[in-house]
């Protein structure tokens, strides 16, 4: 009993070593065409933006079905709870934004069903660790591409609060990159038993976002009538050969035996987009 008092002290403590923020994003008049003027791109981002929902509430599940083996770590646990803090805001603001969306008729929200009935089939099967390795393995494929996002992606964009949304967004995937690997890792350790079921569900993971992904986007501008529109395919073929090539190596960095998310350092760049964006590091109440 005295232990957990104990344990229980020193939770309250410690903080996590990231915050949480309260966002509240109005969509009101977005542009159809709302990145790059392009019909590809901005149906390529639509369909990414609708895996998040029903994504990200996967991630918090997966977590908060192992956490409690971890009590004894203070500090990670309070990172989990800011990692299911800032997801939690994530769902809600890209929901927020295909509700706006149906504005221009595509119906986004019916892919957020889609993803949806896909997690929870994979779910169902899969064992606790397999579900957290998805998370582990999508957390990493997220942390490589919001680097993109920060860098020069976000330019494309031509709506100020679309472009907030989605930077937002990557600095806070940024900051709680390591929280589910950290997870795993305390749980199954280093060897090679975690190892090799760590880089199976990653290719697994890999594998799975870019079908979904890449499957939206052609449903979306099937919906559009867009689907016969070469200019626009071209000019999004480059962008997609360049995106590929820049993000190739941090993928193929999941596979080395050593690795640990915070190899790759972007706090710099991070830094710079907080700043750009204006957003304090307030920390709200954790109560899970
Ligand atoms: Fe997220
Ligand atoms: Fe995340």
């Amino acid at each position: 009993m005295s232990t957990i008092v104990e344990v229980n002290k020193i939770k309250q403590r410690v903080s996590s070593s990231f915050p949480v923020r309260r966002m509240d994003y109005k969509f009101q008049q977005m542009p159809k065409y709302w990145c790059n003027n392009e019909p590809t791109f901005t149906h390529y981002f639509t369909g990414m933006s609708t895996l998040f929902p029903e994504g990200e509430a996967f991630f918090v599940r997966s977590v908060r079905a192992l956490r409690h083996k971890i009590k004894d770590n203070p500090q990670l646990d309070r990172d989990i709870s800011a990692f299911i803090g800032q997801e939690a805001m994530h769902s809600k603001e890209h929901h927020a934004f295909h509700l706006s969306a149906q504005q221009h008729g595509l119906d986004p929200q019916s892919l957020e069903h889609i993803t949806g009935i896909v997690i929870k089939t994979f779910e169902r099967i899969f064992p606790k660790k397999w579900n957290l390795l998805v998370t582990v393995g999508l957390e990493h494929y997220t942390a490589a591409l919001v680097v993109e996002m920060m860098k020069n992606v976000n330019e494309l964009m031509n709506d100020d609060t679309i472009r907030n949304l989605w930077l937002w967004h990557s600095v806070e995937e940024s900051e709680h990159k390591a929280v589910a690997f950290d997870l795993y890792e305390n749980l199954y350790g280093q060897g090679l038993d975690a190892y090799i079921p760590r880089i199976a569900l990653f290719t697994f993971s890999l594998i799975l976002i870019t079908l979904l992904s890449n499957s939206y986007q052609l449903i979306l501008m099937a919906r559009d009538h867009q689907l016969l529109n070469i200019k626009s395919w071209l000019k999004f073929s480059s962008f997609m050969t360049q995106s590929i090539r820049a993000l190739m190596p941090q993928f193929l960095s999941f596979y080395r035996f050593d690795f640990h998310p915070n190899n790759h350092d972007e706090s710099e760049l991070v830094q710079k987009v907080k700043a750009q964006l204006g957003i304090d590091n307030i920390k709200i109440a954790l109560s899970n």
